[in-house]
């Protein structure tokens, strides 16, 4: 079913446990988290980016379908607009269903950022929709490596409370798009900003930080899991290898067959990773 991720976040951050956040490309991700859920009883986090909005060309055939892969599932699964700075984007994404949205105006000045988010979640929130936020830059979303950078705990409860969001994204020390996992976080960064806000905390840039660091990093207090270039590197691997042991093949469902199961495989593992607590 399409569920709103107040009760699965809340949940999550009072007992310690990951919420997982997966990317969605192409139908097949969805399909292949949904079954992930289903055989785990997770509920799960579905998210489009504006970037695969704009590979697409369009948010709407996308969405439309992965709403239809939630609704008929028989997991709790979400569906996030992730890292959108266009606010027609944002209101496209609401009257299309999505029961959760981050806006990303982390590029902006502060004052700014506080201002556009909070006229965001008053939107959203008429709708009963979840809005996530980010203070503090998560670097490498041009693949620049960023991982000096740190959210401040006083500025963010600070921004928390002027702008109403639910969740809110914070730089740890994770960058995004990172294909070798050795990323090392904060963890006294993470205690520290759970401790100073209510509000769940949001890892991006998940695929680049090993499994151990992943368990530890959620004990410390962080609650949704963002993961996306960790399962494409896993998809590629398994279309290679198709192709490889199959030159003649022609069929897509055949290789992106294989992509999907070695995605839904890998997602069951990387549940019980962030839930070992
Ligand atoms: O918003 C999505 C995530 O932050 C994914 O980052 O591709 O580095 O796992 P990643
Ligand atoms: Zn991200």
């Amino acid at each position: 079913s399409l569920v709103t991720p107040h009760d699965a976040l809340r949940r999550a951050r009072d007992h310690h446990r990951g919420l997982a956040a997966f990317n969605v490309v192409q139908l097949e991700h969805a399909e292949a988290y949904a079954t992930a859920a289903e055989a785990t009883g997770r509920t799960v986090v579905l998210q489009i980016s504006q970037n695969a909005v704009r590979y697409h060309g369009a948010l709407a055939p996308l969405a439309r379908a992965v709403v239809e892969v939630a609704q008929a599932s028989t997991a709790p699964l979400v569906l996030h607009l992730d890292h959108a700075d266009d606010r027609a984007l944002v209101r496209e994404a609401l009257s299309l269903g999505f029961t959760s949205v981050m806006f990303d105006a982390s590029a902006l000045p502060y004052d700014e950022n506080v201002a556009s988010t909070a006229e965001v979640a008053a939107e959203a929130h008429a709708l009963g929709v979840a809005v996530e936020a980010e203070l503090g830059e998560v670097g490498g979303k041009d693949g620049v490596h960023a991982p000096g950078v740190r959210t401040d705990p006083a500025e963010a409860t600070e921004f928390v409370a002027a702008t109403g969001v639910d969740s809110l994204a914070v730089a740890v020390g994770s960058s995004h798009a990172m294909t070798e996992r050795t990323a090392d976080l904060d963890l006294e960064r993470i205690a520290a900003l759970r401790a100073a806000l209510t509000v769940p905390l949001v890892l991006h840039g998940s695929s680049g930080v090993p499994d151990s660091t992943l368990t530890a990093a959620v004990r410390a207090g962080m609650t949704k899991i963002n993961i996306a270039t960790h399962l494409n590197h896993a998809l590629t691997d398994a279309v290679r290898a198709y192709l490889a042991d199959h030159p003649g093949v022609v069929d897509p469902r055949k290789y992106l067959g294989a992509g999907r199961e070695a995605v839904t495989d890998e997602v069951m593992r990387l549940l019980t990773v962030i839930d070992a607590v």
